[in-house]
């Protein structure tokens, strides 16, 4: 089994000294909703990373100023900014990856599914354009609720002809993120030598962290290891109720995205071994729905280890031995998750 802390996915932006003789290949990211709380600072994360050549920042509000103040950092990556809706297909086209998060942050009291209402449409209208001007891009979606916003894009994908499940992904990197973190702390254990996988979606129980796939193994309690998972499913109420209306967790997003964006990246440049946990489409178990048209994104593995490579996914890992605990996750998550995919679909489908 491949861990996603391998020496392969060592952020670029991040990385000490870099020993390539020969220069990244040209890369252009685009970043749709760059003037939001996440999409400053994942803009400037990006403006970081060296294998970044172009760097399209779209916005409805406020991008001017963004783009002006990364684009003076002495780094690749030229900076663009694109502030009208009439301005999107310049920013998406020739686009290597579209970044996503655009639309509403939730607040102290809601859950990720009373963000549909506004996010749906958000994301129904980016997909549209991006099948238009950049139907070959891998997009990374951050907008939540990402158990239903991949769903959509890929339907809207599909209606245009342009579906690739390879190059579709929600992220979810921020609960390995989170993971990573409270192990460690738990643990008493060096956080920089931690990999935790997490599987299932990105809401509530849909998140299902295998703590015991974590490395290094320690000897936590069977109580330690709820806590630890349910901490984690708890991640981004926890951030919500601490900025008490003020939005949700963009510091820490930004960073894990740019740490997947990064992956991507170096997948599509080649480099080997590239694994991060990522809500994709797989037939990796079970089949969830009998309609056969119907999305085939697997109720069991949802948010799988994907091996990046030249063309998005290039595998999709398995789960792995799961725990008794963890195996009552898997099952308890199903229903909910089944739910928010299908909520997805059918708001592209108008029924
Ligand atoms: P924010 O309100 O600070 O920023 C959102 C930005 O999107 C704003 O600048 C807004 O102008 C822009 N926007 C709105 N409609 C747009 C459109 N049609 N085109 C382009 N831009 C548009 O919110 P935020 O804190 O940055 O959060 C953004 C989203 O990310 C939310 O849905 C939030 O729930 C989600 N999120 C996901 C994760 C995850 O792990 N996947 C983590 C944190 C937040
Ligand atoms: C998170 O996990 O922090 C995000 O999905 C934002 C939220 O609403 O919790």
């Amino acid at each position: 089994r491949r861990s996603s802390s391998s020496a392969a996915s060592t952020p670029s932006c991040l990385s000490r000294r870099r020993f390539s003789s020969s220069p990244a290949p040209e890369r252009k990211v685009a970043i749709l909703g760059a003037a939001g709380g996440i999409g400053q600072p994942i803009s400037l994360l990006m403006k970081l990373n060296p294998l970044v050549s172009r760097l399209a920042l779209y916005d409805i509000a406020g991008t001017p100023g963004v783009a002006a103040d990364v684009s003076h950092v002495n780094t690749r990556a030229e900076v663009k900014g694109y502030a009208a809706e009439e301005q999107l297909g310049q920013a998406l086209e020739g686009s290597d990856l579209v970044i996503i998060p655009a639309g509403v942050p939730r607040k102290p009291g809601m859950t990720r599914d009373d963000l549909f209402k506004i996010n749906a449409g958000i994301v129904k209208s980016l997909s549209e354009a991006i099948a238009k001007y950049c139907p070959n891009a891998l997009v990374n979606m951050i907008s939540n609720p990402v158990n239903s916003t991949v769903p959509i894009a890929a339907e809207v994908f599909k209606s245009k002809g342009v579906y690739d499940e390879k190059k579709l992904f929600g992220v979810t990197t921020l609960d390995v993120v989170r993971a990573k973190t409270f192990y460690a702390g738990k643990a008493k254990v060096n956080v920089a030598d931690v990999n935790v996988p997490v599987v299932g979606g990105h809401s509530g129980i849909t998140i299902l962290p295998l703590f015991s796939q974590a490395t290094p193994k320690t000897n936590l309690s069977d109580e330690d290891i709820k806590a630890l998972t349910k901490r984690t499913q708890d991640g981004g109420t926890e951030v919500v109720e601490a900025k008490a209306g003020k939005g949700s967790a963009t510091l820490s997003m930004a960073y894990a995205g740019a740490i997947f964006a990064d992956a991507c990246l170096k997948g599509l440049n080649g480099v080997p071994d590239v694994v991060e946990c990522s809500f994709v489409q797989s037939t990796v178990t079970e089949l969830p729905f009998s309609r056969p048209s119907m999305l085939i994104f697997l109720v069991t593995g949802e948010s799988e280890h994907v091996k990046l490579g030249k063309n998005g996914v290039e595998e999709v890992l398995g789960l792995g031995p799961l725990s008794d605990y963890e195996q009552q996750g898997l099952e308890a998550l199903k229903t909910e998750l089944k739910s928010s995919i299908e909520k997805g679909v059918a708001f592209v489908r108008g029924n």
